[in-house]
């Protein structure tokens, strides 16, 4: 058959982001030898079903002679749930076409298993961006940070009489809820807290609650006046150390630091911060309220440099990624 699509299977782990924690947001889509789509699934909660598990369910007995593409290698641990190699070969699926290798000593080895059952399996390379937070994760051991800041074109978060609403327009806004409804926590400072009281939702462009919301975090010992955070609850840490530490053993994986300039610097000082997210708007301040509070080396060869990974335009605004290794493809 012609080279399956591996879109149906990207679509599937990118849907789950943010609700999959501690277990990574994978995809799994199964096709017929003639290439039509029989079912698509995408891991459970923990302790529910992984991917595979949750397309065979669906595919019923079609799943025997169908192909399988996985966005991640299928595991071969038995966990909370079953191995599931052993799930796509007692189904009777007769290829595997996964797109990540494992890296988690723990569950890799799905591929060997499968090809041991004569099952063919191929390794297909690809970025999965849903994956990228999880891989970060289980390659350092520790929460996956992400920092996210909306600035003008020259690197200022706010005018110099503070104004900062809106920097960027709707359609970088949206992007914003949209990324919060796929993290596991959103950090901030006392600094933020305090003078924005921001309720840190991630809500549709008619101010409705997205399905998922993430845990939301403030870094700090002042005070925060009651406010919008209070009412919707929220987790407090004294320093980003004792943030990382409690969110990784309370099974967060990915996390997005949304400011400000102080906490956002700390962060980064720590050397935790894996991924930036900068957008960008066609303004110039010329002076205001910088994105990071402070100089983070003395010189351009010191500071921590990063390797440009994606770039959207979003509306008039533009959004900048960049991680701090490559970790796929
Ligand atoms: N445009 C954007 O993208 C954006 C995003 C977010 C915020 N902002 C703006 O940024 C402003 C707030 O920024 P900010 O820099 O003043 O405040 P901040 O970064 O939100 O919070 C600073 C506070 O975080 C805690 N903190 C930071 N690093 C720490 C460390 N290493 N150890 C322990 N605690 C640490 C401290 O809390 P304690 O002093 O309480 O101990 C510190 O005072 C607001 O005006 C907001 O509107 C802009």
């Amino acid at each position: 058959m012609r080279q399956p699509d591996v879109g149906p299977a990207l679509r599937a782990g990118e849907s789950v982001r943010g609700t999959t924690s501690p277990n990574p947001p994978v995809g799994c889509a199964l096709y017929r030898p003639d290439g039509a789509l029989i079912a698509t699934g995408a891991t459970s909660p923990a302790g529910g079903p992984h991917a595979e598990v949750n397309a065979l369910r669906r595919a019923g007995s079609a799943a025997r002679g169908a192909i399988a593409v996985v966005t991640l290698e299928p595991c071969n641990h038995t966990g909370r749930t079953g191995p599931c190699a052993e799930a796509l070969a007692e189904a009777g699926v007769v290829e595997v076409i996964y797109l990540t290798e494992d890296p988690n000593p723990l569950a890799a080895g799905g591929a060997d298993y499968l090809r041991s059952r004569g099952i063919e399996a191929t390794f297909a390379p690809r970025r999965v961006k849903a994956l990228d937070p999880w891989l970060s994760s289980v390659r350092h051991g520790r929460v996956s940070v992400t920092v996210k800041f909306a600035a003008s074109i020259d690197g200022f978060t706010a005018a110099p009489d503070g104004t900062s609403q809106w920097i960027t327009g709707p359609a970088a806004r949206e992007h914003v809820h949209a990324d919060r409804a796929a993290r596991d926590a959103i950090v901030i400072g006392t600094g933020t807290a305090i003078a924005d009281n921001p309720s840190l939702t991630a809500r549709l462009p008619d101010g409705t609650l997205r399905r998922h919301q993430p845990r939301r975090v403030v870094v700090g010992t002042r005070d925060v006046p009651a406010g919008n955070l209070s009412r919707l609850g929220y987790e407090r840490y004294g320093t980003p150390e004792e943030a990382l530490e409690a969110l990784w053993d309370t099974g967060a994986r990915d996390v997005l630091v949304e400011g400000g300039a102080s906490l956002a610097a700390s962060f980064i000082e720590l050397g935790v911060v894996d991924r930036v997210q900068a957008y960008l708007a066609p303004l110039l301040l010329g002076g205001g309220t910088g994105v990071l509070a402070r100089a983070l080396a003395p010189s351009l060869s010191a500071a921590p440099r990063y390797q440009l990974v994606d770039t959207a335009t979003l509306g008039e605004d533009v959004l900048i990624e960049m991680e701090k290794e490559c970790l796929q493809g």
